[in-house]
């Protein structure tokens, strides 16, 4: 059997340049976090993931270790259609699968492209599973081919992503998700748990400074897609927990006083000034089972480690 494979919206929708233009020359600069990704961010990101100071990859698999077979009970879902949301390199997914049994395997990500190689091999690894490999900006408009199975979906988000998005954004999406359950599916998602400052603002600024390198090399990306010259060692990277909003928050900061152009526009920064440019909203249980309520959904599980760090949910319609 062979995997198929769609791309149901494309990547660079919009206008991309404009909006980057936008984002930099306001009062406030920021510019979205999925440029941080690309060529060589998404390989800094995959070594943050192994960083001693990143605890929540390391974290998240543990809990899977302890707790896969109470999860999938508790759910009930087997023979399911298995939607991995954000799958890159499809590396969790396959953890679930004598789990779970799925009959069809559903990896979905931004760009099919990011798919092809890894879901070939492991479509030759589990040939009984029916492969559908899809391509879509799922975040704001969660669109699946026909030929992915209506029932007994499991819906799989791990990594604490969903804290990338604000409060509205991600009832929005909850929102998205529950429309697609048709009643017998269910959602497995991961999050990431409020605790001391210190282990917070260290998992975003670690001792390495690969997440300083991750955050910087954002200015790359934007350059060679707005046209701007931002000198990465003129920026310094910043990651601080907001504890109004429970959020981590990663800017960079210009070293010194310059001014960044691009065709037809300019902006000043002055020495300190910030440009902001990830969220990473950090929940209770409480307030996240909260969350999902808000979009309809009740929570039928929740495991965490011993100190509480990280929490995996399992939800259906409410
Ligand atoms: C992808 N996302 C869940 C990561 C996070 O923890 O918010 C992105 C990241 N940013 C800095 N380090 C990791």
């Amino acid at each position: 059997m062979r995997p198929d494979f769609f791309q149901t919206s494309s990547p660079d929708s919009g206008d991309p340049a404009a909006e980057l233009r936008a984002g930099i020359a306001n009062s406030q600069a920021h510019v979205p976090p999925w440029y941080l990704y690309g060529e060589i961010g998404s390989r800094l990101f995959d070594v943050i993931t192994v960083l001693p100071d990143y605890y929540p990859t390391r974290t998240e698999a543990a809990i899977f270790t302890e707790h896969l077979p109470a999860m999938a009970k508790a759910t009930g879902i087997q023979d399911c259609t298995l939607i991995d949301l954000g799958a890159g390199n499809c590396e969790k997914a396959p953890k679930l699968f004598p789990h779970v049994q799925p009959r069809q395997y559903v990896p979905v990500d931004i760009s099919v492209d990011y798919l092809r190689g890894v879901l070939t091999q492991l479509q030759r690894e589990h040939p009984d599973i029916e492969m559908v490999g899809v391509g879509t900006d799922f975040s704001n408009n969660l669109v699946l081919p026909d030929c992915v199975h209506s029932e007994r979906r499991l819906f799989f988000y791990p990594g604490s992503s969903i804290g990338n998005f604000d409060q509205e954004h991600a009832i929005r999406f909850l929102q998205q998700i529950k429309s697609q359950l048709h009643g017998d599916g269910a959602l497995w998602l991961g999050i990431d748990l409020i605790k001391d400052h210190q282990t917070l603002e260290r998992a975003y600024d670690d001792d390495l400074g690969v997440t300083a390198a991750f955050n910087r090399n954002l200015l790359r990306n934007v350059n060679r897609i707005a046209g701007t010259d931002f000198k990465p060692r003129d920026w310094q990277h910043v990651a601080l927990f907001n504890t109004r909003q429970n959020r981590i928050e990663m800017h960079l900061e210009a070293t010194n006083a310059v001014t960044v152009t691009w065709p037809g526009g300019s902006r000043h920064f002055s020495a300190k000034e910030r440009m902001h440019t990830e969220n990473s909203y950090k929940y209770t249980p409480d307030a996240f089972r909260e969350l999902l309520a808000q979009a309809g959904l009740r929570t039928v599980g929740m495991w965490t480690d011993d100190q509480q760090w990280f929490a995996f949910f399992a939800a259906v319609s409410a």
